[in-house]
């Protein structure tokens, strides 16, 4: 399967960065690349990747995403950015369900359930994310935790399943420096991979991505496993070599 790289800016950058960012990812990706790539940005800054990509043609080689999206289509949600706005934008990607929007905004299985549907309905890809804690983990809950997240996004969206990416995120790994080891990380693909295949008849066509402190130096190793896909990179997508060596990791 060809594999995905992902960049999670998440609420970091500013007009001059970003510029300086893209250009060296567009001006550092190899033409024969095999490995699809995307960056998802704060919202505001949608508007400048298109604006950007009209002056630099080698940035079409990079596609753009959101990190969250509003589980209503329109109307009074004060704050909130809707799937065809998005859509509007160029986005191919929305990251939905992070850990930070789960920990800090409250958001439910089941919201993150309904955001990955009205995502595929406006004809962008979601990007779930899933994951335990460390207290979790420590319990021993982990597969239970993650299964329980996954399970509710496959109840929402039915046939569609197959159209999303997961990415496992354990919430202990995420900006920390700590990351699960490539057997770690494997084991609970695996499990996800399983719990797919009872879904949908095409559970070898969903990536499921490995986020949580992936960088340059581990990148090889997580990407190796058979049942990871790519990763979901926050810290290291900000760095442009960093980033771009992921992405030969990935391409190796
Ligand atoms: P870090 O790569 O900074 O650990 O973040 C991972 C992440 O949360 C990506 O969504």
């Amino acid at each position: 399967m060809k594999k995905l790289i992902a960049g999670n800016w998440k609420m970091n950058g500013s007009l001059a960065a970003n510029q300086a960012l893209l250009q060296e990812l567009a001006g550092g990706l190899p033409p024969q690349r095999r490995t699809d790539v995307v960056v998802c940005v704060p919202a505001p800054y949608l508007a400048q990747f298109r604006a950007l990509a009209q002056t630099l043609p080698e940035l079409s080689a990079i596609d753009l995403g959101a990190q969250d999206v509003s589980p209503h289509a329109s109307g009074a949600y004060t704050g909130e950015v809707g799937a065809a706005m998005l859509k509007e934008f160029g986005c191919r990607y929305v990251i939905v369900g992070h850990s930070e929007r789960r920990q800090y905004h409250g958001e439910t299985d089941a919201l993150v359930a309904d955001k990955a549907k009205i995502a595929l309905a406006a004809g962008i890809t979601p990007i779930v994310c899933i994951g335990e804690t460390l207290a979790e983990r420590e319990a021993g809950r982990t597969e239970e935790v993650v299964k329980r997240q996954l399970a509710a996004v496959i109840h929402t969206n039915g046939h569609c399943i197959s159209e999303i990416v997961v990415a496992y995120e354990p919430v202990w790994a995420i900006g920390t420096g700590k990351t699960a080891t490539p057997e770690e990380a494997q084991a609970v693909h695996a499990v996800l991979r399983a719990q797919l295949k009872a879904a949908t008849d095409h559970a070898d066509r969903v990536k499921i991505l490995y986020g949580g402190s992936m960088n340059a130096a581990n990148a090889a190793s997580l990407l190796a496993q058979p049942d990871i896909d790519g990763g979901l990179i926050g810290g290291a997508s900000l760095k442009a070599p960093d980033f771009l060596t992921i992405v030969a990791a990935a391409d190796a």
